[in-house]
């Protein structure tokens, strides 16, 4: 293993050890489908292979849906990369994109821009939102969060903050797909991803298509 692989190893079991225990949909299998998507775009987009996969590894440690206090585990994550010797530069890359990549931050009115090795990792995550395993995801998630399966008469959200997109009274997980899931394609940044995007994207009209067909007893 050279010096670079060894980083990525090390920023793995870290991460193995922050994610494990998650059960909201962010458990460490997400983790690893998203650095393996990473590796996969990054490899066509040539970006920076530490900073995609150690930011790929490490963009859920610290995101506010999941733990108290995001701020303490930032610093957390620092100290633990100076002490497998990043520089400060790569530090400060890596905790930028992780810190700036998440849907919810897209939806502010300046929303953050990232590098091209952030694009990379923010795409590889979105990726993994959409597609049977994004549909299975946003099943798991609302049925984490008592979400209603679906209500007609409740319609989807046009434009929503950041506070909205969390406050999950109203939410159907039917209507999360309008107000996100079928967003993410258009969103892609790199054209790797967009083409895989898009053979995701027509499973869930699929999907789609046939469920509200059940539920109307037409097939
Ligand atoms: P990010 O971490 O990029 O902000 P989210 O927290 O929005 O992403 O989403 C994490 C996972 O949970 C995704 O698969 C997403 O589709 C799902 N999810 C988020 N909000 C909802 C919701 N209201 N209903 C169902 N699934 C959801
Ligand atoms: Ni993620």
């Amino acid at each position: 293993m050279n010096n670079t692989e060894q980083q990525i190893k090390l920023i793995h079991d870290f991460s193995y050890q922050k994610m494990s225990a998650d059960h909201t949909g962010h458990n460490f299998d997400h983790i690893e489908r998203v650095v393996k998507m990473a590796n996969r775009i990054s490899q066509q987009e040539k970006t920076d292979k530490l900073i995609t996969l150690g930011a790929a590894y490490l963009h859920d440690v610290a995101d506010d849906k999941l733990v108290d206090d995001p701020a303490k585990l930032e610093s957390e994550i620092r100290d633990f990369l100076k002490s497998i010797q990043l520089d400060n530069d790569q530090i400060d890359e890596i905790m930028y994109i992780t810190h700036n990549l998440s849907f919810s931050k897209s939806l502010s009115k300046n929303p953050p821009k990232l590098s091209l090795a952030g694009q990379v990792v923010q795409d590889a995550d979105r990726l993994d939102a959409i597609g049977a395993i994004g549909i299975t995801r946003a099943i798991y998630y609302g049925g984490a969060n008592a979400e209603t399966i679906y209500d007609p008469t409740i319609k989807p959200r046009e434009k929503m903050n950041k506070a909205e997109y969390r406050n999950l009274d109203n939410e159907t997980i039917i209507n999360h797909f309008y107000e996100k899931l079928l967003k993410l394609t258009s969103m892609m940044n790199t054209t790797t991803a967009k083409k895989i995007a898009l053979h995701r994207q027509q499973f869930m009209y699929e999907f789609l298509n046939e469920f509200k067909s059940e539920w109307l007893s037409e097939i």
